[in-house]
């Protein structure tokens, strides 16, 4: 499985110390949670502070945007280097285009969906997607409680990008941890985003590396 941190967690008053920390762990994405209090109740960080990060980041960067209207922002967020680009599928209107616009733009396209939101929103563009995240908890905030439906969703998910020939991987954001990491693991998921989990542990990088390992 891949591991992906959520810098939301991270000490924003040492972006850059927190950053040459996950350089040097053994994870494998940095997940970078963009929030604008509309999309979400919350508002986390903008471009700014992701070019800061990013200026220091030798790890592929996973950007979520928990934004109304993501595909104002393709090319700002290509031009942050990023790997993988994550927008709602309840935030487009034409999820389609936005998928093309992602890739066109030299990105990996991800698809996230809500804890409510189901599979079928995604099944008639899953061959053109990179990554398909769920949901593991309300997005807005960090330290949630894993919402348990995830596990089954996971595992329908698993079903329907094999009946699909998707290559897509199935990543999880919200709620991981020691205890969820390995029944998500079992039920499908391929990359783990995890915030309080990492930073709240007492090594990050062990706490990663256990993660990983699993
Ligand atoms: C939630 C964010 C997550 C968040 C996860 O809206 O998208 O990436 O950082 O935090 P934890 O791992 O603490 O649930
Ligand atoms: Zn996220």
């Amino acid at each position: 499985m891949l591991i992906a941190p959520s810098l939301l967690s991270a000490d924003f008053a040492n972006l850059q110390r927190d950053v040459e920390m996950l350089n040097q762990s053994a994870c494998d994405w940095l997940h970078l949670d963009v929030m604008d209090g509309v999309f979400v109740p919350n508002i986390s960080f903008g471009f700014p502070v992701m070019e800061a990060m990013a200026r220091y980041a030798r790890k592929p960067l996973d950007v979520h945007l928990m934004v109304v209207q993501p595909e104002k922002f393709v090319e700002r967020v290509a031009a942050l280097g990023a790997k993988v680009m994550n927008v709602h599928a309840e935030a487009c209107t034409h999820l389609h285009r936005v998928i093309q616009q992602i890739k066109a733009a030299g990105m990996q396209a991800g698809v996230t969906l809500n804890p409510h939101t189901p599979l079928c929103t995604v099944e008639e563009v899953v061959e053109d997607l990179d990554v398909v995240m769920l949901m593991g908890v309300n997005p807005g905030f960090g330290g949630q409680r894993f919402i348990v439906n995830t596990l089954d969703k996971t595992r329908r998910l698993r079903e329907l990008l094999a009946k699909k020939n998707s290559r897509a991987l199935i990543e999880i954001d919200g709620g991981v941890n020691r205890e969820t990491a390995p029944l998500l693991r079992d039920a499908g998921a391929d990359v783990l985003v995890a915030g309080s989990a990492v930073f709240g542990a007492a090594c990050p990088e062990d706490e990663i590396a256990y993660l990983k390992n699993l």
